[in-house]
């Protein structure tokens, strides 16, 4: 398959960024993504890399605007410290995701693809890893907090099962945007294994039949658990 998803870790963290200022109006500092890959043990963090593309990176497109202010981290206060070498392979890097297991509970921290990426179905692609991701480590929800007026990425997480199940007022800091909580019922119930299973399936079939299959496309190549 042309996509593939690998884990996050430090020589990615220079074109995460990239990617970042251009999917959101308040991006995470570096340090925040170097802190949750080094100290944060709940945290698990994902990468969609496109394979027909190499190189360590590539130009900023002029027409992204770089934004002025910062998303909301939790962890406040963090060092700044120069960004870590790109990787070898840190062009391939179309978009990231991440979660936090919370007891029970799988949060997902972030979700964002490259706009010049976006609509071939990677989106899915990552939410369909956090998901088995969470299978993996024992969440039995997965939630998350999405802007009231972000109806793409709402459609995105109601495809797979979340709905609305109460909003955080003002929750963001550039413009005071409500948020709103958006969370699975038990993802262990067979109801939700079943359309994991068919939506998983159908997306795969999708990366793997459109123009994005290559010649050797088939099962995903880099997990084989998503
Ligand atoms: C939200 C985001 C990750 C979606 O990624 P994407 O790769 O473009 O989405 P996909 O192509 O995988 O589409 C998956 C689903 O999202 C929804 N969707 C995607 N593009 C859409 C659009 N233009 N209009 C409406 N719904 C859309 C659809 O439900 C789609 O399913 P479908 O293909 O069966 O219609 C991407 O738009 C993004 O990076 N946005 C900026 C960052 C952000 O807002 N992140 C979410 C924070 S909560």
């Amino acid at each position: 398959m042309r996509y593939t998803i690998d884990r996050m870790t430090m020589a990615d963290i220079p074109r995460v960024i990239e990617i970042e200022k251009l999917a959101y109006p308040t991006p995470w500092p570096p340090s925040a993504y170097r802190k949750e890959l080094q100290e944060n043990r709940h945290a698990h963090y994902i990468l969609a890399r496109d394979t027909r593309v190499s190189g360590a990176s590539v130009p900023q497109p002029a027409d992204h605007p770089e934004p002025q202010s910062r998303r909301p981290f939790p962890l406040s206060l963090l060092p700044v410290r120069p960004l870590p070498t790109p990787g070898p392979d840190a062009a391939s890097i179309v978009g990231f995701a991440g979660l936090w297991l919370m007891i029970d509970e799988a949060h997902v921290t972030t979700i964002a693809v490259h706009p010049d990426y976006r609509g071939r179905g990677l989106g899915e692609l990552m939410l369909c890893s956090l998901v088995g991701i969470s299978y993996e480590i024992g969440a039995r929800h997965v939630t998350l907090e999405v802007r009231v007026s972000n109806a793409i990425a709402q459609n995105l997480y109601r495809k797979y099962g979340f709905s609305i199940a109460g909003s955080r007022r003002r929750y963001y800091s550039d413009n005071h945007e409500d948020a709103y909580i958006m969370t699975t019922h038990d993802i262990y119930t067979d109801d939700y294994r079943q359309r994991y299973a068919e939506l998983r399936a159908n997306l795969y079939t999708r990366l793997s039949t459109t123009e994005n299959a290559s010649p050797s496309a088939g099962q995903p190549s880099a997990r084989s658990d998503i």
